[in-house]
């Protein structure tokens, strides 16, 4: 199986008060495609941290990330931002949606700005729907949603440009436990159907039964349970 979202000795530390807290040490992960990764740990153990550095959000201090076999660290902030909307998708804990758009706008808008043509970005919008079952909202604005179904629109909108790797920061945690469950489902359902890779950093012990592998982040490292 291929891989495609490789850590390699990942550190990174925070300045804190003059002295250097290391948050990240020496971290290595590994996804391959169709896996859905879960990465769980205590508040403030580093968590988003990692997700930020996997997903190209935040510079390690040293180490270097692999996407698709390439490394990223050397690219620069024009190429970066292109690889960010092309081949990363990111959830976060609540969906972020843009309150003047229709659930069908806000995934036309990411397609649109990664130069995706306008009959292609309504056909995948239609499927991403269909298949998170939310035909029916197609033209509801994000308040009329109710929290799951802003998460089903994050999901397919994070899934609009065909990404090859999934990142979602507790994607769960503004739901109760069958709504969440159902969002995790989902995600593994898309992962299994698309050959995607999916991170999911989370607290909600219940949704692990989802993902193929489970790491505990501990003092700055990944271990695989
Ligand atoms: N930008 C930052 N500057 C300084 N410290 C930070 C920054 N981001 C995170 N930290 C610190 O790093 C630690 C890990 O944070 P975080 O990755 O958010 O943990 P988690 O997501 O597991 O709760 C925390 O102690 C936090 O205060
Ligand atoms: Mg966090």
């Amino acid at each position: 199986m291929k891989n495609r979202l490789e850590l390699r000795a990942i550190t990174r530390s925070f300045e804190d008060g003059g002295t250097a807290r290391v948050i990240l040490d020496k971290l290595d992960f590994k996804a391959a495609e169709g896996e859905l990764v879960a990465v769980i740990g205590p508040s403030g153990s580093g968590k988003s941290t990692f997700l930020s550095v996997a997903g190209a959000l935040l510079e390690p201090s040293s180490g270097e990330v692999l996407l698709d076999g390439e490394p990223i660290n050397r690219m620069g902030k024009q190429e970066l931002a292109d690889v960010r909307l092309r081949k990363l998708g990111f959830i976060f804990q609540s969906a972020n949606l843009i309150p003047y758009l229709k659930v069908e706008e806000q995934l036309r808008l990411v397609a649109n700005l990664a130069g995706v043509s306008k009959t292609k970005a309504a056909e995948r919008a239609r499927e991403l729907l269909d298949q998170m079952g939310l035909s029916h909202r197609r033209t509801a604005y994000p308040e009329k949603l109710s929290g799951g179904e802003r998460q089903r629109v994050a999901i397919a909108r994070a899934l609009m440009n065909d990404p090859s790797v999934l990142f979602a920061d507790e994607p769960t945690a503004s739901l109760d436990a069958a709504r969440g469950l159902d969002i995790v489902q989902m995600l593994a359902r898309q992962v299994k159907e698309r050959n995607k890779s999916a991170v999911m950093v989370t607290h909600d012990e219940r949704v692990l039964a989802w993902c193929d592998r489970v790491y505990v982040l501990e003092n700055g490292k990944l271990i695989e349970q």
